[in-house]
């Protein structure tokens, strides 16, 4: 399974490409917002940044919700970098634009699916990634995990090359379970990755051997 980091601040990106596991970031309009980046030319140079920090695939979302609009937008953002992924949104006029990008060689990521339908959908148009909301399903008492699970299965029965790529990850369990379920790729907080670090018989363990170390020395 691939590690995105889904954040737009850049501090944690380079945190997180330091531990060495990184293959790429995914942003949307909300993180970019939280950065304090303000117009077209600031939200394409905070994604040019992201790029030379980071040798992956950068997801970048289109504002438009048009097919004319997310095409244009998304050439543009294609053109910043070979790394740059066209995030486009599961509506119909993004079904439309993924299967053009799809048509035209530019890689996409479907945002904002929530079922097994959609998620079908963004396959056939091409998508190179599709993003299942983990966390909000969760949040609205369906079963976030079970979808990746459900994915997994009609992609491998259907042969469709679309990654999964689970999002809206809240915490390091729902990264193994993603893992389990099939994901091909997960999209985390930093702090999500480091809660994989976490497990006390680890900080327990390495204290006595860094005691019994000092009767070695
Ligand atoms: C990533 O591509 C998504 O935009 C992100 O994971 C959404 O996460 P949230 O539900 O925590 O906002």
């Amino acid at each position: 399974m691939k590690f995105f980091i889904d954040t737009a601040n850049l501090a944690q990106i380079k945190e997180a490409n330091e531990l060495g596991i990184l293959d790429g970031v995914t942003t949307n309009p909300s993180l970019m917002a939280k950065e304090g980046i303000k117009g077209n030319e600031a939200v394409m140079n905070h994604y040019k940044a992201i790029c030379e920090m980071v040798d992956g695939d950068i997801s970048a979302e289109v504002i438009a919700t048009d097919f004319n609009g997310i095409v244009e937008e998304g050439k543009k953002l294609a053109a910043i970098h070979p790394n740059i992924i066209v995030k486009v949104p599961m509506i119909k006029d993004g079904v439309k634009a993924l299967k053009y990008f799809s048509d035209n060689g530019i890689k996409t990521n479907c945002t904002l699916v929530f079922s097994a339908g959609q998620a079908i959908l963004a396959a056939k148009a091409g998508a190179t990634y599709v993003s299942p909301f983990i966390g909000r399903i969760d949040d609205s008492s369906w079963d976030g995990v079970e979808l990746i699970a459900q994915m997994a299965q009609i992609y491998s029965i259907q042969g469709y090359k679309t990654e999964i790529l689970a999002a809206s990850i809240r915490s390091a369990l729902h990264i193994v379970k993603c893992a389990e379920a099939g994901a091909d790729v997960c999209t985390c907080p930093l702090e999500s990755i480091l809660g994989l670090l976490k497990h006390p018989l680890t900080d327990i363990g390495l204290a006595k051997f860094l005691e019994d170390a000092k009767k070695t020395a």
